[in-house]
């Protein structure tokens, strides 16, 4: 299946393509477009030639091609999962959770279209301001280029693109390179929901020509980006003075306190641990549990992982399947090994079975070790005995990341203190920090990003703030 860019409204040959093969078994799944610096170039002029159209679309309007969008991802959700479950090798039944939350995501676009608004300034509280009235109004940016990751090759997509429509922008997409189809799909879909041409232009293709070019381009106004944090700083060197949201990684981590009631959140761990394979940037990497739960909790988790079922992301038994690539596989075995070598001890897992890293529990395994100070993004977690909450949360915050964190406790002053401390942008009290629902303000500090998605906090960085000041006299 020979797949085309999608460029001011029309799919467009490129004049190179390249295999896209399935994560799980190595087969050619399709032939992708891989752009060159003049195709990128078209897509960037076209969103720019647009950008005046969307500028000027009322509200309802905006919101009505996003409301139309969700009916069409409705009727075609079956056929959207397996677009994801075949690219990413995301297990079908997780796939369908994508989805529905596309959907919701979509839906809160549209919602979100409708209010956008400024305020009204008492300008007389300042001395001169007398016999002034003014008022601040929201306007769309332009062009924004968007630069989205292989994990959630919907949701995330629509957490970019969603926003942007709903706030009067054009985009330039590129998806990632292992999962375009669920791009090119979305493209067919809001063509078929109303969007103008040039609106959404989708290219594919290497980072060095068209990452590079959309980040570069000073018709583009603002760069939106999900990924690695190596990547996200190179832009946010190049990106000069354009706007730039930046959702990076993290080594997310939970806190377990003494006399919580285990049943309960064993097997919400081990979702937030394993779910799409640990490749979630909140995934549940590290586990800081009190000395007083910690065999008891060890003893539970093992034995609940140890009933994954592992297999084709397309049967939807399946709970872990492979890995993004089998260069992911060695990076992690090797991360394993070396907590191997350095006295962690390997309670379940830690052997590879083709792109397949089986769910792995190690336990004890020291601060400074690749697995627990980078971010694996691989079925992996870490389960270390904690002596109080005041030495799990220093332990949380020993990181370069920052993005969410969570506490299991039945004390309301230990909760509160967590939230206070922990150095990230979002505390699940009771939850595993892998917890996201798609309205809530998401992003990190530190190496985690920089800004906010969630629609309504995504279109406030996609729209400019601008002052009126109407003097009277
Ligand atoms: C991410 O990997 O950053 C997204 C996580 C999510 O949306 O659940």
């Amino acid at each position: 299946m020979n797949k085309q860019l999608f460029i001011n409204g029309k799919w467009i040959d490129a004049s190179k393509v390249v295999p896209l093969k399935s994560p799980y078994n190595g087969e050619i799944i399709a032939e992708i477009p891989e752009a060159s610096l003049k195709e990128v170039d078209q897509a960037i002029e076209a969103a720019y030639q647009a950008r005046m159209t969307m500028a000027k679309m009322p509200a309802y309007q905006r919101a009505k091609i996003l409301e139309n969008l969700c009916e069409l991802l409705e009727k075609r959700s079956e056929e959207a999962a397996r677009i994801i479950a075949k690219e990413a090798a995301k297990p079908l039944t997780t796939a369908k959770g994508e989805v529905a939350r596309t959907i919701q995501t979509y839906k809160f676009a549209a919602e979100e279209a409708k209010r956008i608004h400024g305020e009204t300034l008492p300008l007389d509280a300042a001395p001169g301001g007398e016999s002034r009235i003014a008022y601040t109004v929201r306007e769309s940016l332009g062009v924004i280029g968007a630069i989205t990751p292989f994990n959630f090759p919907m949701n995330l997509v629509a957490h970019k693109v969603g926003p942007a429509i709903a706030s009067g922008n054009t985009v330039v997409l590129k998806p990632a390179l292992q999962t375009p189809l669920s791009s090119f799909f979305l493209a067919e879909l809001l063509q078929e929901a109303g969007l103008p041409a040039g609106a959404l232009n989708v290219v594919t293709g290497r980072g060095s020509v068209v990452g590079q070019r959309i980040v570069t381009d000073d018709r583009v106004k603002m760069i939106t980006f999900t990924g690695s944090p190596a990547v996200g700083m190179a832009i946010r060197n190049k990106a000069g003075l354009k706007r730039v949201t930046l959702e990076l990684g993290s080594n997310a981590a939970l806190i377990i306190d003494k006399g919580v009631n285990l049943e309960k959140l064993v097997s919400r761990c081990v979702t937030g641990a394993f779910a799409y394979q640990g490749q979630v940037c909140i995934s549940l990497q590290r586990i800081y549990v009190h000395e007083e739960m910690y065999d008891n909790f060890v003893e539970k988790f093992v034995e609940a992982t140890e009933k994954l079922k592992i297999g084709d992301p397309l049967d939807a038994e399946t709970d872990v399947s492979a890995l993004i690539s089998p260069d992911d596989v060695q990076r992690a075995l090797s991360w394993i090994e070396e907590a191997k070598q350095n006295g962690a001890k390997i309670a379940t897992g830690g052997i590879a079975d083709r792109n397949i890293l089986h769910p792995t529990v190690i336990l004890q395994a020291d601060p400074s070790l690749k697995v627990s100070c980078q971010e694996v993004f691989a079925p992996i977690v870490l389960i270390n005995k904690v002596k109080s909450m005041k030495e799990a949360i220093e332990l949380v915050n020993d990181s370069r990341y920052g993005l969410q964190a969570g506490i299991y406790t039945d004390n309301v002053h230990t909760a509160l203190e967590a939230a206070e401390l922990l150095h990230v942008g979002g505390v699940m009290i009771n939850d595993i920090p892998t917890f996201r629902v798609d309205h809530m303000p998401y992003g990190g500090v530190k190496e985690s990003g920089l800004g906010r998605e969630g629609v309504k906090y995504a279109v406030e960085e996609m729209t400019e703030l601008k002052l009126v000041v109407f003097n009277r006299n």
